[in-house]
């Protein structure tokens, strides 16, 4: 694969920053759109756009069609059985509410249990939190192993006790860059009957997602991770489980009858999205999903974990580094601190030499805490990233850590 060739798609990557050539290396927060979902975005507005499952004139019929084909891609891409097991949503972070809201007002009550880990992003704790207060449960978080970041895999039948009645755990640590046992976590809450949720924010856009492999119940993913537009995502939810769940918000296209006082609902997954969707946005999905797959998401794997190693391996030659997550099978992503020197200090010089990255907790708060920092400065790729660029980014980071510990 000429990884090099499809940074053409991207017109973003070309341009210089400070005087210097971009090296985008923020890729977890979000990623760059390639032209095919740029032309494709603008070609919904200029040709096809007009509200979806309403109308019976031709543009609503074109724009519910192209909806619900993004639909059915999206089932297609994760290995749903079918598209009504896909919910468009704004995103991870609306996904899990979802659940948290719909699924969990019905099953979770006083005395059980929500199991998380000590890695998940805010928007895999907060939404819990908030269940939790109004319901009376409890949240108990799956310990990892120090700055190796991985699971404590030897207490998790420690922590899988009868009161759990969700498992909700990250597909890949937006700051560890570990990448979870998927398959193992939901088959081990499975055999006790718990839920399971699978938040792959950074994992959907970087390799393979099967959910009929992993065995989870609910899965969620963001669109602009990925390729996509911001603003849009998917929630999968098997369709067993969805069947038995209430709605979420309530409104418009979500009802089938309405009278003063009582409503009755349309079965999933139209029951879950209420009001004007963004169609635009599954139009672009769907065409970030046909880009991704035709350079395959085996291949963007292999890519993004020699991006990882490579970086990990460079990082640790600097004095005085601290790198966390993995030494091995680490996602395409590298978080660090210098001797002396605060994340925020690494990443604003890095931006004066063009170097684009993060500093700051993350949203992972609690795992900073665990980890006993208050930051670190983090590094992620994506296929259109080079060893090159990698290069670049540590002689920057080389230069950082000689200034300020002159
Ligand atoms: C692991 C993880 N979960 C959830 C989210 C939230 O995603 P979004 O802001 O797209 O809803 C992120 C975003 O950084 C993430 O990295």
């Amino acid at each position: 694969m000429n990884w090099s060739a499809l940074r053409a798609d991207f017109p973003i990557l070309d341009q210089k920053v400070h005087g210097h050539p971009l090296v985008y290396f923020d890729n977890a927060a979000t990623s760059q759109k390639p032209q095919v979902v740029l032309e494709a975005l603008r070609h919904y507005y200029e040709h096809d756009n007009a509200n979806v499952h309403r109308g019976i004139h031709e543009l609503s019929n074109r724009a519910t069609t192209a909806f619900e084909a993004a639909r059915a891609r999206a089932a297609a891409f994760i290995n749903a059985r079918s598209a009504d097991e896909i919910i468009f949503t704004r995103g991870t972070t609306e996904s899990i509410n979802l659940v948290a809201a719909a699924w969990g007002q019905k099953n979770i009550k006083a005395g059980d249990k929500i199991l998380l880990t000590e890695m998940e992003h805010h928007s895999n704790i907060v939404p819990w939190q908030l269940l939790a207060e109004r319901t009376g449960a409890k949240l108990a978080f799956l310990p990892i192993t120090g700055d190796i970041g991985l699971l404590d895999m030897n207490r998790l039948d420690e922590w899988l006790t009868k009161e759990v009645k969700l498992f909700a755990f990250t597909h890949i640590s937006n700051s560890l860059g570990t990448i979870n046992p998927v398959v193992e976590l939901c088959a081990r809450a499975r055999k006790l009957g718990i839920t399971t949720l699978v938040d792959s924010a950074q994992g959907a856009g970087h390799r393979p997602v099967d959910v009929q492999e992993f065995g989870c119940d609910f899965l969620a993913l963001s669109s602009h991770k990925m390729c996509g537009p911001t603003g849009f995502g998917v929630l999968y939810g098997r369709q067993e489980v969805l069947a038995d769940m209430p709605p979420y918000q309530g409104g418009g296209e979500m009802i089938l009858s309405v009278d003063f006082h009582t409503s009755t609902w349309k079965p999933a997954p139209h029951r879950f999205e209420a009001g004007t969707p963004d169609m635009s946005g599954a139009v672009g999905l769907h065409a970030a999903m046909d880009y991704l797959d035709k350079i395959g998401r085996k291949n963007i794997a292999e890519h993004d974990q020699e991006l990882g190693a490579y970086a990990y391996e460079r990082l640790s030659r600097i004095n005085g580094i601290r790198l966390f997550g993995p030494h091995i099978g680490r996602a395409g992503l590298v978080s660090f601190l210098l001797k002396d020197v605060h994340a925020h200090d690494v990443v604003t010089v890095a931006d004066q030499r063009g170097v684009a990255l993060r500093g700051g907790h993350h949203c992972n708060q609690p795992l900073m805490r665990r980890l006993g920092v208050e930051s670190t400065a983090r590094a992620s790729f994506y296929f259109y990233n080079t060893t090159a660029e990698i290069d670049r980014f540590v002689e920057v980071v080389e230069e950082i850590r000689k200034f300020f510990t002159a």
